[in-house]
């Protein structure tokens, strides 16, 4: 579905990605993992058409899209889910949601869309009238992604969504994700810190080390793999 050849990035004149190359496949959920600072928010970025790049391609379902502009690319179907959240604290769990469909143009199928994120996500049903600003590390999360599907995303790209968070609450973003991928045939770019937890969910993982990539394979493969578990797993 998405395909990145030999990504080339700066910031100023330091290189931040130096020509990664990686896939990902319809349906799956993909996980680019790395140390701070290894460069995947930069190649979330990127992708978004947030940053340019230098050098190298970023194909979507077949059509060259390295140039073009953001709104094109959430049009498009890529819709990311930044570090940090990016909420506005002002504003109610409500007219968070609203904010992320600015790109439809259907009343109707909006106020569908909130319905579905409100169930896949109750809690934020409960809160609907309270300011995101009030709201838990993880509420705040479920919003974010939640805000991110009212973009009608095929490819739901998460930056770090399990930063924070309390284990217990992580584990329950990442089971919505699974569902997401499951029942929705959603395909997710996740990227994480937490490599224990992404790779027990991923199809395939993709490790960045500062801007160059490292090892790659099957979740449950790079679990067992004895470099990563010494290097990203604490073992
Ligand atoms: N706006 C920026 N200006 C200059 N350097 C940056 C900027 N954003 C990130 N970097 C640098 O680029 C590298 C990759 O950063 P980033 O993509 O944020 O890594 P990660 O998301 O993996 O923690 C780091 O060395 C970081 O310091
Ligand atoms: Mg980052």
């Amino acid at each position: 579905m998405l395909k990145i050849e030999g990504l080339e990035v700066y910031y100023g004149y330091v290189m931040a990605l130096k020509g990664i190359t990686f896939q990902v496949k319809e349906k799956t959920i993909t996980a680019l993992l790395g140390a701070n600072g290894a460069g995947k928010s930069t190649t979330l970025n990127t992708i978004s058409g947030l940053i340019r790049a230098k050098r190298g391609k970023i194909i979507y379902k077949e059509k060259e899209m390295t140039h073009e502009d953001s709104s094109r690319i959430v049009k498009a179907g890529i819709v990311q889910c930044p570090e940090g959240r990016m909420l506005f604290p002002s504003l109610t769990v409500k007219e968070n949601l609203l904010a992320g469909a600015y790109n439809q143009t259907k009343r109707t199928s909006v106020l569908e869309d909130m319905e579905d994120v409100l169930k896949l996500f109750p809690i934020l049903s409960e809160r609907r009238k309270q300011m995101a600003g009030t709201l838990s590390g993880g509420e705040q999360q479920m919003l974010a992604i939640g805000r991110a599907l009212m973009a009608s995303p095929q490819l739901l790209m998460l930056d770090e969504p399990s930063l924070g968070l309390a284990p217990k609450i992580a584990e329950q973003i990442f089971d919505r994700l699974i569902m997401l991928n499951k029942e929705r045939d959603l395909t997710i770019l996740l990227v994480e810190q937490n490599a224990n937890a992404a790779l027990a969910i991923c199809d395939y993982a993709y490790i960045l080390e500062t801007g160059k990539m490292g090892l790659s394979g099957k979740g449950k493969d790079l679990l067992q793999n004895p470099l990563v578990r010494q290097k990203y797993l604490g073992a």
